[in-house]
């Protein structure tokens, strides 16, 4: 599972960066793999209001945003951290939410599901130096917008106020130890999930739509990955095409390959739709054969015909693992 952190500090060392790495690091200690963003190292420019995302469902600013978005849709918890800057998030990580508009067009306006969306996770973190009754009332308003923009259910927050100068959070009470339980209790339910991989050659077609289904149908009882032997540059359009028949959005992935994966994680389960490669990667590791025919460069009937036995397949199995 993956656990990604925004920290919106433009203070690199300050408060919401300790707040936020105590958070990641037991999420890490428990088996997460994390990661934190430095947003104000990024360079995100602020929506310019242009309306493509509307139109074309992608943001055609050119900056750092565009490796963001895949890891906002790869992420199963996202923490937004941030000080309350005149009562609102920081200059920096309002830019990022902003241009999560994008995302927000692909689901509201395109009709489009991702399919982490029924089980994905968005936390707040946040402090602020006086002591305000109303000093979070903005950031948690944003947060609950962003969240939903990126298709994430808003878990809850932790808030601190008085925290000014650098370190104060540390001398804190109960701070820091609030951070760990609340990612222990976050991230507990996610590391419960069989982990099931994918796989065919290259990555663009079958096993990219066998993973989205099990994600979509069942990701709190599966976490799906998916890889391929001889991974392609990019997901098969068409592909891309027959899945957004049916509602669901693939945009934002990549072909991975699996020596890539294995490095990172190990399955409970091997499914190949037609390449047993993997298998020696992971030995020991229960596997199926799918036999699923290769869809690429085929009409786009066949693309659906082979869409929609993935889907039954992926039906069969987590009734299954049920
Ligand atoms: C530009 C700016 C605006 C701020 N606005 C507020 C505010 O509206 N309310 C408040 O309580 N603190 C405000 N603060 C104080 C910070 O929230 C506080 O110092 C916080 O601990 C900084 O967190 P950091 O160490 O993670 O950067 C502001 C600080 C700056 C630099």
């Amino acid at each position: 599972m993956f656990v990604l952190g925004l920290q919106g500090s433009p203070r690199t060392k300050g408060n919401t960066s300790v707040l936020l790495s105590v958070y990641l690091a037991e999420a890490e200690r428990l088996g997460a793999q994390t990661e934190c963003l430095d947003v104000a190292k990024k360079n995100i420019s602020p929506c310019k209001e242009c309306g493509t995302c509307e139109k074309k469902g992608f943001c055609p600013i050119e900056d750092d945003m565009q490796e963001i978005y895949p890891l906002l849709r790869r992420a199963d918890i996202i923490v937004m951290a941030t000080p309350v800057f005149f009562y609102g998030p920081t200059a920096q990580i309002k830019a990022l939410i902003d241009r999560s508009q994008a995302l927000w067009a692909r689901r509201y306006v395109h009709g489009l599901i991702d399919p982490g969306r029924k089980w994905r996770r968005g936390f707040l973190l946040s402090l602020g130096a006086t002591k305000g009754k109303n000093l979070f009332e903005g950031v948690n308003l944003t947060a609950k917008y962003f969240f939903d923009a990126v298709g994430a259910d808003f878990d809850g927050s932790l808030t601190y106020n008085q925290i000014e100068a650098s370190g104060d959070i540390e001398k804190h009470p109960t701070a820091l130890t609030d951070a760990k339980e609340k990612a222990r209790a976050l991230v507990a339910p996610f590391l419960r999930r069989k982990k099931a991989l994918f796989v065919c050659r290259e990555n663009a077609c079958r096993s990219q739509m066998a993973s989205a289904f099990a994600q979509f149908h069942a990701g709190d009882k599966i976490e799906a990955e998916s890889a391929g032997s001889a991974p392609a540059k990019e997901i098969n359009p068409v592909m891309e095409e027959v899945m957004r028949e049916k509602g669901i959005d693939m945009a934002f992935r990549r072909p991975k390959s699996i020596e890539e994966t294995a490095r990172l994680w190990k399955p409970d389960l091997i499914i190949s739709m037609g390449c047993k490669d993997a298998y020696p990667y992971f030995p020991g590791v229960p596997n199926e054969e799918w036999n699923l025919e290769d869809p690429a460069e085929k009409p786009i009937s066949f693309m659906r015909e082979i869409r929609d036995k993935t889907e039954k397949k992926v039906s069969a199995l987590i009734a299954g693992a049920g």
